[in-house]
């Protein structure tokens, strides 16, 4: 659940913050932040409401924020799961008198996990709607706002009557009453529970070498190529400068094995970070020997092609492989294949149509370029 990865997010957050103020300062950069900036970060509710800023919003009022901001992607009643999971559902009236979430049991096979089931506190549904929603315009929401629509879905999971006001005055009070307060386990090491005396018990077990030791780390697990680029190229979407540009996840990861190019964008480049990226893949077209599908990831995911095409496997359209075994024969092979990818057709694999695609000139050729080659991974 959230709360617990947020408290974990805080606290590494707070050792990060110590490191970094322990460590050398570095002449000319940066400087002392001002009240009013530590204050628009400093925005978090804890579980005992302290940072709660004052403000009330009724069930009524929430209802007219929901309406307008939250239930075209949510539902009208939280109840919509094409997003995100249901918000609301499947808590009672008895939860509210227990504190446990009856649902939950497995013997309740309830189908579904709302957040109303299984959030514990009630600061950390107000935070993260203060913080985090709308989805696409977070932190613009009022606090009443906030705690109207915090207030509307409490009324929803049957938490609170139709003429309620939520308040700073009164969350306490309310969270007395969330459905699954006394459902969280404490069995790990971020909260170590009083049935093991206090005793933490970490996450990860591990022990420090001290004779013998491996010289060389042997990595275990790597991320699975198909997801390195799922997002689309990470270098182009985070900012040119500072300490962690995102990697080029067009290209293999460094040491990954499949290629020696550096992966990771020069950390100083302070370079528009989407143009030394696309110049790169247009020079890849002319690089000799067969590409790659990391060559072309990038314009799959970007044009959605992906959606529809996967390189061995049929989605709505053929595979890739398939395509490159029926059409990689032919001579014209590119030109044939960057004219279908761009104005689409049907008939060639069954009944179901391809429609034309908005892919430019120069992308839709490397596709079928790399199809015409054999589609290769
Ligand atoms: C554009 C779509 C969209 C809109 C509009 C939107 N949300 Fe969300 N909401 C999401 C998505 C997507 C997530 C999951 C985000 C994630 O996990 O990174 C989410 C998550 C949440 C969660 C956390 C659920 C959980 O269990 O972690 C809450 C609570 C929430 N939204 C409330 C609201 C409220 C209140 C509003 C209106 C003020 C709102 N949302 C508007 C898309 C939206
Ligand atoms: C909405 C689903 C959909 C999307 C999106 C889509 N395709 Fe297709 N594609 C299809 C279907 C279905 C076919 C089979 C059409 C047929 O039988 O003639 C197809 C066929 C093809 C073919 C083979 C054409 C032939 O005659 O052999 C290629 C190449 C192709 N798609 C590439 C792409 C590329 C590249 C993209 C992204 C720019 C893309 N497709 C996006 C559904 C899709």
């Amino acid at each position: 659940m959230f709360s617990y990865r947020k408290l974990v997010a805080i606290v590494l957050s707070a050792v990060a913050l110590t490191a970094v103020a322990q460590s050398r300062k570095i002449e000319g950069i940066g400087r002392t932040a001002t009240a009013n900036e530590v204050a628009a970060w400093d925005i978090d509710v804890r579980p005992d409401f302290k940072g709660l800023p004052k403000g009330m919003g009724s069930v009524t009022q929430g209802e007219k924020v929901w309406e307008a901001q939250c239930s075209s992607c949510h539902g009208s009643f939280g109840e919509n799961n094409s997003v995100f999971g249901a918000l609301v559902g499947y808590t009672t009236k008895k939860d509210v008198e227990t504190g446990r979430v009856a649902s939950l049991m497995p013997e309740a096979a309830t189908p579904a996990r709302t957040t109303m089931m299984k959030v514990s506190h009630l600061s950390t549904l107000w935070d993260y709607i203060n913080r985090a929603m709308p989805w696409t315009a977070p932190k613009s929401l009022t606090a009443n706002e906030v705690y109207a629509v915090t207030a509307y879905l409490l009324n929803l999971g049957n938490v609170v009557p139709d003429d309620f006001t939520l308040s700073d005055k009164n969350m306490a009070e309310t969270q007395k009453k969330m459905p699954n307060r006394n459902g969280m386990m404490t069995q790990h090491a971020m909260w170590p529970g009083k049935e093991f005396g206090g005793i933490a018990k970490p996450d990860t077990q591990g022990s420090n070498c001290m004779t013998n030791c491996a010289t060389e780390a042997k990595v275990a697990s790597l991320l699975p190529e198909h997801v390195r680029n799922a997002h689309g190229n990470l270098a182009e979407q985070t900012r040119g400068f500072g300490p962690s540009v995102g990697a080029d996840t067009t290209k293999p990861a460094a040491g990954s094995g499949a290629e020696a190019k550096k992966s990771v964008a020069a950390p100083a480049a302070p370079a528009a970070p989407a143009a030394p990226a696309a110049k790169a893949s247009d020079k890849a077209v002319e690089v000799s020997g067969p590409l790659k599908s990391a060559d072309v990831s990038a314009i799959l995911s970007k044009n959605t092609c992906s959606a529809c095409h996967g390189i061995d496997n049929k989605i709505i359209g053929p595979s890739f492989k398939d395509i490159a075994t029926k059409q990689g024969v032919k001579a014209d092979a590119v030109a044939y294949l960057t004219g279908k990818i761009k104005s689409g057709g049907s008939g060639v694999y069954g009944s179901m149509p391809m429609p034309a695609q908005g892919i430019n000139d120069a992308d839709a050729k490397k596709v079928a370029t790399w199809i015409s080659q054999g589609a290769a991974k």
